[in-house]
């Protein structure tokens, strides 16, 4: 295998692993010999995960709601216990919200967005620093969105999190990219995962219109986020500290 995808005796923990990105990333990291710590809220989807992956005996899969600090500690836990280090964090899971304009967004849409998606960010990357300053090295990959370096109309407190989601990686890297522990967010467009179908956005009219907001005139297909996730987390990507990755089919350079 090519060295710069060869995950061998790599530990890397993934939270929403029971579909979309981070199932496919689970796989993808899996069939190049990673071990990982998977988790979820959703049992069955994390199961049929675990099903999809080609050496499921270095898996671990464990029910945590990122929302809870608790459940953030239990996964650097058990990726210590079950395979004795932790190399690599990609805290992915995230949720949308029905869309609203600014004024009509209400504190529990609030609420919802940043329990999840930045309170579960920050408590994952709290345990998983602790575990990577004790190592002396670390990856932590966050994912963040195309909302969290501009606006989302109709998605404002989506975008909120998703920008408190780049602020964190960027202070995390400057904190900490001195004890060789790194921090890098993946900001995603568009991408036909579940998030969308919830989100209501999920009909082929409306993903081929979401489509037209890109130079390239498409959504992006899954592996296509997930394929730039893995080379960003390859053992030869050892110099990047503190950047938000656009995937977005050139959205940014408008
Ligand atoms: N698909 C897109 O268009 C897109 C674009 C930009 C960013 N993102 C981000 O990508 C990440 C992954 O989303 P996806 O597109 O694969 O969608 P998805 O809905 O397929 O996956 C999200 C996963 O997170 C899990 N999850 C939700 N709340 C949770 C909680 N409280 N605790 C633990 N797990 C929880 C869900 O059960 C699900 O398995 C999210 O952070 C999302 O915001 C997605």
């Amino acid at each position: 295998m090519d060295p710069l995808l060869n995950f061998e005796n790599q530990t890397a923990i993934i939270t929403g692993a029971a579909s979309g990105f981070g199932r496919a990333l689970a796989i993808a990291l899996n069939q190049r010999a990673c071990q990982l710590v998977l988790s979820d809220i959703d049992e069955s989807g994390l199961e049929q995960t675990r099903k999809l992956l080609t050496s499921p005996e270095k898996c671990k899969t464990l029910i945590v709601n990122v929302a809870s600090e608790e459940g953030a500690e239990t996964m650097v836990k058990k990726a210590l216990d079950a395979f004795g280090s932790l190399t690599i964090a990609v805290n992915n899971a995230g949720v949308a919200h029905k869309q609203a304009a600014i004024h009509d967004l209400s504190g529990e849409i609030f609420d919802n967005q940043f329990d999840i998606n930045v309170k579960g960010v920050a408590f994952g990357m709290k345990h998983q620093i602790r575990a990577m300053l004790q190592q002396g090295s670390g990856h932590i990959l966050n994912v963040s969105s195309m909302a969290g370096i501009g606006g989302a109309p109709k998605g404002g407190a989506y975008s909120a999190a998703k920008h408190a989601v780049v602020g964190l990686t960027r202070t995390a890297a400057v904190e900490y990219g001195r004890y060789n522990v790194r921090c890098n967010a993946i900001c995603p467009f568009f991408s036909p995962t579940d998030i969308l179908e919830k989100g209501g956005m999920g009909s082929e009219e409306n993903k081929a219109k979401l489509g037209i907001g890109s130079p390239m005139k498409r959504i992006s297909k899954i592996e296509e986020i997930v394929n730039v996730m893995l080379l960003t987390l390859s053992p030869g990507n050892t110099y990047m500290n503190g950047q938000t990755i656009a995937v977005d089919g050139g959205v940014s350079a408008w």
